[in-house]
């Protein structure tokens, strides 16, 4: 069964990956704002994500401990300038993520809690993929360009990456200007 201390610490990545994904449905909203249809495509799939291991944490914690919870939620509103600032802000965002999964997995191991340093195994390598991806997505962007005229390129890559994705296909990020 889990120890209180590592039941406080999942309790702890449940707020997380709730204000992820949270983040990521303001920053869908951003994207429709701005028209980006398949760059809010992209956010609404990265908000769905980040729920489903919000969720898998708080069912680990209830089936092994007990008390999950999603405490209230801080304010998610952002004010980024332009799609490069929002790529910016995701990785910050993930990265904090992985910090903090981290941090977790270094208490299940001292706290010889094995079961739960196993099933986070999962958890640190996604962190892992996740800020390669979206430092792949930085760079993309910079080479596409993101003034008002490249957008319309930018958001149709995005949105053929999605319908990639729903394919099980990774995505295409070898851009060519058309
Ligand atoms: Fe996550």
């Amino acid at each position: 069964m889990l120890s209180n201390k590592i039941k406080a610490a999942l309790n702890e990545q449940i707020q997380k990956e709730a204000f992820a994904s949270n983040s990521y449905l303001t920053l869908a909203t951003w994207s429709e704002e701005k028209a980006l249809d398949g760059v809010a495509a992209y956010f609404y799939a990265a908000a769905e994500d980040e729920r489903q291991h919000m969720l898998e944490i708080y069912k680990y914690l209830n089936t092994y401990g007990s008390g999950a919870h999603l405490k209230p939620l801080k304010e998610t509103s952002v004010k980024l300038k332009n799609i490069l600032e929002v790529f910016h802000y995701v990785f910050d965002l993930e990265h904090e993520v992985t910090v903090s999964i981290n941090k977790l997995a270094k208490l299940a191991y001292e706290e010889n809690d094995f079961a739960t340093f196993k099933f986070l195994e999962a958890f640190v390598l996604e962190q892992q993929q996740s800020e390669k991806d979206v430092t792949d997505l930085i760079d993309m962007i910079k080479r596409v360009g993101y003034e008002e005229k490249n957008l319309y390129y930018l958001n149709k890559t995005f949105k053929k990456n999605e319908e990639r994705k729903a394919l099980g296909k990774n995505p295409d990020l070898d851009v060519e200007k058309e």
